[in-house]
């Protein structure tokens, strides 16, 4: 059972990946970890030292690393509901196969494929890590969850309307029946979300990351949002810290990065 939910996130080149790998690598001595990349730029296999790839891999016993391939996973999600659809309403599919090509180039498609996926894989983990694309980009994947439940409740009133209409005409609908899962799994992730989930907003000393982070705690009041000053020396700073470590790559380099601040949160 999935027990945490973990995402780093915050201004370009503070620190998330890096951060990302060392708390994978402690986690995954508790309970199967799955450290796994959703920003299209990967760099895990660069800090962990080892090949990761879209594939993944396992990097110790109990931690697999994921980089996932953006292009493929939106190819993948549309196709599954390009066959779900055609499949109920066969005499629509010219219609379909158009929207699916829109679904592909619309602006959160990628988002909404993430989710998708992520939903699975939280099923087979203890924890898992996310390692987010810069700030813009990773509230927009927080966003895109509240607009597909949007979304699936719309298309759910439209489905029991036909499934009403059909039933008069003493036919089966289960496109009523397709909506409900699909609905039910943007409800479980909404759940995973506010439930398990742990959003790192990660700065440095400088300002600017400093105000980044506050931005992601601000957007995402509802979730449990903390500031983590990493690369810390001496700068005044109540809340968590990760202090500056000198070469912390690979599976030893890492394992001297003083996660602890980050961990207790997780206590919390
Ligand atoms: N606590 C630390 N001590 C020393 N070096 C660190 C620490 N944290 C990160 N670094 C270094 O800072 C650099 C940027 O780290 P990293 O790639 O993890 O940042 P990022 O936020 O993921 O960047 P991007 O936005 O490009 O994805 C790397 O060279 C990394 O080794
Ligand atoms: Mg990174």
């Amino acid at each position: 059972m999935l027990l945490k939910l973990l995402f780093f996130g915050g201004k370009g080149g503070v620190g998330k990946s890096t951060l990302s790998c060392a708390v994978a690598l402690r986690l995954s001595e508790r309970g199967k970890t799955l450290l796994l990349s959703v920003d299209p730029a990967h760099s895990l296999s660069g800090i962990m030292g080892v090949e990761i790839g879209e594939k993944g891999r396992e990097i110790k016993k109990g931690l697999f690393a994921l980089e996932l391939q953006a292009e493929k996973l939106v190819e993948e999600y549309a196709g599954n509901v390009l066959s779900s659809i055609e499949e109920l309403l066969p005499s629509a599919k010219a219609g379909i196969r158009e929207y699916v090509k829109y679904l592909k180039l619309s602006p959160t498609a990628l988002e909404t494929a993430i989710l998708d996926k992520l939903v699975d894989l939280c099923g087979r983990y203890s924890y898992v890590v996310v390692d987010s694309a810069p700030t813009g980009q990773m509230l927009r994947l927080f966003n895109t969850a509240h607009m597909v439940k949007g979304w699936f409740e719309f298309l759910h009133r439209f489905a029991k309307e036909r499934e009403r209409l059909e039933r008069f005409m003493g036919r089966d609908d289960r496109l009523l029946s397709l909506i409900e899962s699909r609905k039910e799994k943007v409800k479980l992730l909404l759940r995973l979300l506010k439930e398990k989930a742990v959003i790192f907003a990660v700065a440095n000393e400088e300002k600017l990351s400093l105000q980044e982070a506050e931005t992601i705690k601000e957007s995402l009041k509802d979730l449990r949002v903390y500031t983590v000053l990493n690369l810390w020396t001496k700068m005044d700073w109540k809340g968590v810290k990760v202090p500056l470590c000198e070469n912390p790559y690979g599976v030893e380099g890492l394992l001297r990065l003083n996660v602890d601040e980050l961990l207790e949160v997780l206590e919390k």
